[in-house]
């Protein structure tokens, strides 16, 4: 097994420590589809293509934004040790195959926001819990468009009732399409239900309600427990449309950036999210849900955001499991 060592200027247990902090993002049914490289002058990101989902996934769209969010967690977890991070995203032949590299910029000093968040970082989970019956105000909602547009992506907010039934009814068409597919059904029984001593996927404990056919929204179901009388969903949460600027791994890793930084800055106002992917992992009803904010932007991912009890961790495989050695990696 490869061991961690020393890299950036910092020791093999700060850098075991930072590995751990990338590794806490959130991934589609938590597959944790990244490995890291050490060498002393960087610390290169891959994809771990063993971990794809080549039916709800195909083009790896998820994975890098996955990808892209543990790199947004390393950047801070860095920042915290003193290191300047400086990313170079898909760096080619200067780190074949990887999605990412980053090295040493210099010294710094972390920002008390960037602190924030890094301190919201182990406490971060998808909440499919139904959320309080009360509105994300203005202030916060701001906080969020700013979080996507830091990391140079764009929140877009639904608020008319007009885009509101719209996007409700793109979630209920590309469920229906993923219900129908085997290969879809498949990875997402793989990846649920109990699975005892399991590094990976999504236990019981984390999967929310048991989804039902009159839920305004249609979410993935989780094989969570039963639901009890009066457990109902919210009717109004906050949803909000994650998009890149591009097409393509460029934008999806800008975007995977974007999102743990919306992600973290929600935890730090108090706010639960959850995902409602369905419409943008269905090609067509992407084309559509593009076509329905002006045709611009790339919708990346759609959450659910509002206020909830906390929920418990998902599991994490350990940082030694996530070194990869020179050659052994594939690209994605
Ligand atoms: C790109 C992406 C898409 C996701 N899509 C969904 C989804 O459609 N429904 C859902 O309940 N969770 C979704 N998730 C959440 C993951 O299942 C979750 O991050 C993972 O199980 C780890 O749990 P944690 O977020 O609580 O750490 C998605 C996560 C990512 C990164």
């Amino acid at each position: 097994m490869v061991q961690v060592t020393a890299a950036l200027g910092l020791g093999p247990d700060q850098v075991e420590g930072v590995l751990a902090a990338a590794s806490l993002a959130p991934s589609v049914h938590n597959t944790q589809p990244w490995r890291f490289l050490v060498r002393r002058d960087r610390i290169e990101l891959h994809a771990d293509p063993r971990r794809r989902l080549a039916a709800t996934d195909p083009e790896d769209r998820e994975l890098r934004l996955s990808c892209g969010a543990a790199l947004f967690n390393l950047r801070l977890a860095l920042e915290a040790e003193g290191v300047r991070p400086l990313v170079s995203v898909l760096p080619g032949h200067d780190a074949p195959g990887a999605l990412a590299v980053v090295r040493r910029g210099g010294a710094m000093r972390i920002t008390a926001e960037n602190r924030a968040l890094l301190d919201a970082v182990p406490h971060r989970r998808t909440n499919r819990r139904p959320f309080l019956e009360a509105p994300v105000d203005p202030q916060q909602r701001h906080a969020l468009v700013r979080a996507a547009e830091l990391e140079r992506s764009w929140l877009h907010v639904i608020t008319t009732p007009r885009d509101r039934a719209q996007i409700k009814r793109l979630v209920r068409r590309a469920h229906e399409i993923q219900l129908a597919d085997a290969g879809v059904q498949a990875e997402l029984a793989a990846f649920t239900g109990p699975r005892p001593g399991a590094s990976d996927g999504v236990p019981p404990a984390s999967a929310g309600v048991r989804p039902a056919m009159q839920d305004e929204w249609a979410f993935r179901d989780f094989r969570g427990p039963e639901r009890r009388p009066g457990k109902d969903y919210e009717s109004d949460p906050l949803v909000v449309v994650l998009c890149s600027f591009y097409d393509g791994p460029l934008g999806e890793l800008q975007a995977g950036q974007a999102m743990q930084r919306v992600l973290l800055t929600a935890g730090t106002r108090g706010l639960s999210a959850s995902f409602l992917s369905q419409p943008v992992e269905v090609r067509q009803v992407r084309e559509e849900l593009r076509r329905s904010l002006g045709g611009m932007l790339v919708p990346q991912t759609v959450l659910r955001l509002g206020f909830s009890t906390p929920v418990p961790a998902t599991p994490r495989r350990p940082v030694a499991e996530l070194l990869t050695g020179s050659d052994e990696h594939a690209a994605c």
